[in-house]
């Protein structure tokens, strides 16, 4: 069967479809065209079953279409460029947790992630932004965001004039950004009265600054994450900086979603799609001795957490043909407290033995 189609209007054949033909060269609507030459096709076969299939739109002057992510269908938009589009990363591991946060933003329900550090919380946000090609916008709500960055200020302008600026919410709420809320649970409370307006469904936002009562895009989406489930840190390790969340403010978030260190061979696999030259074996040695350092400090043996993004960090230095103690010693053992120095260099010691004296980026 042919790949291309004639053009009945100037005789030109064009693969796949007309449509952009029509528009380009004949300034020519699709249902124009069609009920001028209702016999002529305008895509061929395989195209018009692509189009079904994914249920191409187009809306706003932009294509979507349907997209599966992690077994979750989403609607995904192409060709928009936008500097706050995230770039995809192949690497990302898509695990069970994620597939609800993906659920969550397609179906426009608020979500709030919490989970260790360096569990991949925002960068999965990032990963559904970078996929479905929506703009993602992050802002970390640690003591130092005040209502004035998030809802917006007065200023003087070039003309000497007094003008209200807009804050990241309200721009975010009026350009149909994902607004991803990073530490939450260190928030100002004020930020977090402000926020209950937008976390009802459709809920505006009143700027009582100057009385503007703004409307959520169709597009917006708001996701929180935080290491805490906001009831005051279980293991201490996060007490410093973290407020207990009101629980009338936590319950209008319509899902919450724990996010967990990998399983040791999807970690395995992380590690070897970023840093392919290291030896296999030195990695599973990597992620067992992680494995059980997040067992000792869940045991509350260890007050620290070897994170993924702590080994993402070792493995960057070993690559670069730095020797395992010297590694490890700038990547993990100077950030936690001298208590949990010992087991940590212990337990590297017992898995990874003669390995950590070789040099590994052979
Ligand atoms: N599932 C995952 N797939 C790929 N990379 C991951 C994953 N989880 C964590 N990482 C990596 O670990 C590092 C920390 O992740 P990040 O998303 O910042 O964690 P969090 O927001 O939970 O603190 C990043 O380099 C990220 O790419
Ligand atoms: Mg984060």
């Amino acid at each position: 069967m042919s790949d291309s189609l004639t053009c009945p209007l100037c005789g030109q054949k064009e693969r796949f479809t007309l449509v952009n033909h029509l528009r380009t060269a004949h300034n020519t609507e699709p249902a124009a065209f069609a009920a001028k030459f209702p016999e002529q096709a305008l895509h061929v076969a395989e195209f018009n079953a692509f189009m079904q299939e994914h249920d191409v739109q187009r809306s706003d002057g932009v294509l979507h279409y349907q997209l599966d992510i992690a077994g979750i269908r989403m609607t995904a938009r192409y060709g928009v460029r936008h500097s706050l589009v995230p770039k995809p990363d192949s690497t990302f591991v898509w695990t069970e947790p994620c597939k609800d946060v993906a659920e969550a933003i397609e179906h426009n329900e608020r979500v709030f992630i919490h989970g260790p550090s360096g569990t991949g919380k925002s960068s999965l946000v990032r990963q559904i932004g970078a996929l479905t090609q929506r703009p993602v916008r992050r802002v970390s709500l640690n003591g130092e965001t005040s209502v004035a960055d998030f809802v917006g200020h007065w200023t003087v302008n070039e003309k000497k004039e007094t003008v209200f600026v807009k804050g990241i919410l309200p721009q975010a709420l009026e350009e149909g950004h994902i607004l991803q809320l990073d530490e939450v649970d260190a928030m100002q409370p004020e930020v977090g009265f402000i926020l209950q307006q937008v976390l009802e469904p459709n809920g505006h936002l009143l700027l009582t600054d100057t009385g503007e009562d703004i409307a959520p895009h169709e597009a917006f989406r708001l996701v929180a994450t935080a290491n805490t489930l906001g009831f005051g840190s279980d293991s201490g390790l996060y007490a410093s900086g973290t407020h207990v969340l009101n629980f009338s403010w936590l319950d209008r978030w319509d899902v919450v979603v724990h996010m967990d260190f990998l399983p040791a061979k999807q970690e395995i696999e992380l590690l070897r799609a970023r840093h392919a030259s290291l030896n296999k074996d030195l990695l599973k040695r990597i992620v067992k001795a992680a494995g059980d350092l997040r067992k000792a400090h869940a045991e509350e043996q260890l007050t620290t957490v070897v994170s993924t993004r702590r080994l993402l960090a070792l493995c960057a230095r070993l690559e670069r043909g730095n020797d395992f103690t010297r590694a490890l010693t700038v990547c993990v053992l100077n950030k936690v407290p001298a208590e949990d120095v010992k087991v940590i260099q212990e337990t590297f010691d017992h898995h990874l033995g003669p390995i950590a004296q070789q040099k590994p980026a052979a």
